[in-house]
Parts: structure tokens; C-alpha cells; sequence
């Protein structure tokens, strides 16, 4: 009898350990966070999701406004629970190879806003946190005052030296030449921003209808209510 005992202990540390895994995701509401730690995993990724990509502009003001406004509703309605959401910046950017510089649609300080957001895309690593910053930093755009970004994180609980030491060093714009590289492996190519595209399809202008597009991608079972049609 000491093999289905074992069995069982096995199955108990797993739902253990899915329970603990859940709440950690869940810890927006905290208001602070742990990163930099080894306890920070990546969001792992999950081959039932669908993928939801984002190619934007820091500056583009109907950018700021799908971010700000749009995507939001992933978080409230659950839609999150079924996708994999990528925020792809630098969407209007290019390189010009002969000096290896970065030229930005919206000028140098779409740039900079590009890095810093790259920098703070790829330090967290957990989808809300990452969600909320970019929502936040976006917010300000809409206001004028993006110059601000420093509050966002204070807002957050999130440590400024990261992300000022990512942007300091180049990084951002390094990362920024791998955002535009993965752009450029787009097809159709986007030809206005933000660019949505579900697991290979671009949604076009319909693009604030993003949700209609998830619902019918996802081949899954845990259906969240928002892609039920409304019951009578
Ligand atoms: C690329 O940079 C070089 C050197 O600054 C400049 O002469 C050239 O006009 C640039 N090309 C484009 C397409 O901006
Ligand atoms: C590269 O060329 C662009 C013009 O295409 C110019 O604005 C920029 O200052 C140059 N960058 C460097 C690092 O020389
Ligand atoms: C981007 O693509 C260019 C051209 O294919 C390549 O030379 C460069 O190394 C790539 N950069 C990154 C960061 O992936
Ligand atoms: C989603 O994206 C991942 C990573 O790029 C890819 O491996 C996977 O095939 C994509 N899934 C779908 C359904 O397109």
C-alpha cells in the first residue's frame, strides 16, 4: 500500500504547488511586488493560449489609447486567462545600418520612451506587472506628460535602478533592434498602428474588437463569460 500513498502525496504537493503558483500571479491588487528575485519566473508559456500581439508606438496617440483603454478590459474580464499577450514597441521605428542608429516615427523622444518600455518589458517578467507599467507609462502619453514615466514605477512599488540602468546602458535601444527585427517578420507587414494580430492574424482596424477575434482563436476549455454570447 505504500505506492498509491506515495501517489497521493505527489498529486497534493502538485495542487500545492498550482495554488501557490496562482496567488503569486495574482498579487496586483498588493500594490508591491518581489522582483529581481530568483522567484520571479517567466510566465510559462502555454500552448492553449492565444497569442495576442501588440505592435505599437510609444507616441502614437490611438497606441496610448488601445493600451490605456482597450486591453485593460483583459484584466477585468478574464480574458487574460487565455492568452498570451505580447507588447511588441519600436512598431514605426527603423534602422539605418550605415551608423547603426534607431530613427523613431514620432522623433527622439519616442525613442527613449521605446527603450525605457523595452527595458521595463523585459525586467518583469510577470504579464499584470508588465500590463500595468506600459498602461501607466501609455497614460501619461495620452496626457502629454510622459516625461513623468519615473512616477509609474513609484506607483507600482517598482525599484527605479533596473530600468534606469537597462536605459542607461543602451540597452533599450538594443532590445529595440530585436522588437524591430521581429517586426519585420511580419505578413501582411502593419500598415497603421497599433497592429493586433491573433495567433498570425492581424485584426486590422477592428482592432478594439480584439476580444471577438481571441474568443473564436481559442480551441481550449476553461471558456472565460466573456466569450459566451449572452444568455436570454
Ligand atoms: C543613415 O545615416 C547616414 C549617416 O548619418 C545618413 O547619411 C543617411 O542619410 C541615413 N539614411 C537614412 C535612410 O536616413
Ligand atoms: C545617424 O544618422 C541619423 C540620420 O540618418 C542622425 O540623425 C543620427 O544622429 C546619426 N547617429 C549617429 C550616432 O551618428
Ligand atoms: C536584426 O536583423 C538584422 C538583419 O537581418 C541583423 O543584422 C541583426 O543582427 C538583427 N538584430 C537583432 C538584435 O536581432
Ligand atoms: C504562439 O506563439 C508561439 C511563440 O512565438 C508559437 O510557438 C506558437 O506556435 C504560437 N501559437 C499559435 C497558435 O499561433
Amino acid at each position: 500500500m505504500v505506492f498509491p500513498k506515495l501517489v497521493i502525496t505527489i498529486v497534493l504537493i502538485l495542487v500545492l504547488f498550482f495554488f501557490i503558483y496562482e496567488s503569486e500571479g495574482a498579487s496586483y491588487s498588493s500594490g508591491s511586488y518581489n522582483v529581481g528575485h530568483g522567484a520571479d519566473i517567466n510566465t510559462p508559456y502555454d500552448h492553449q493560449k492565444v497569442n495576442l500581439s501588440v505592435y505599437y508606438d510609444s507616441l502614437c496617440q490611438s497606441c496610448a489609447t488601445f493600451i490605456v483603454k482597450d486591453l485593460l478590459n483583459v484584466f477585468y474580464n478574464n480574458l487574460i486567462s487565455i492568452v498570451n499577450l505580447q507588447l511588441v514597441p519600436w512598431a514605426n521605428a527603423y534602422v539605418n545600418n550605415t551608423n547603426n542608429s534607431i530613427s523613431c516615427q514620432n522623433g527622439p523622444d519616442e525613442c527613449e520612451l521605446n527603450s525605457l518600455e523595452s527595458c521595463a518589458l523585459n525586467l518583469w517578467h510577470k504579464v499584470d506587472i508588465r500590463y500595468y507599467l506600459i498602461n501607466c507609462f501609455e497614460y501619461l502619453v495620452i496626457g502629454g506628460k510622459s516625461m513623468e514615466w519615473v512616477n509609474c514605477l513609484s506607483q507600482l512599488g517598482l525599484p527605479k535602478e533596473p530600468i534606469m540602468k537597462c536605459f542607461n546602458m543602451g540597452n533599450g535601444a538594443q532590445l529595440g533592434k530585436t522588437y524591430i527585427n521581429q517586426t519585420a517578420q511580419l505578413y501582411p507587414p502593419p500598415s497603421f498602428l497599433p497592429w493586433v494580430v491573433v495567433n498570425n492574424q492581424p485584426v486590422g482596424k477592428d482592432y478594439a474588437n480584439f476580444a471577438h477575434y481571441v474568443c473564436k482563436a481559442y480551441k481550449g476549455a476553461a471558456v472565460p463569460e466573456v466569450c459566451n454570447p449572452p444568455s436570454k
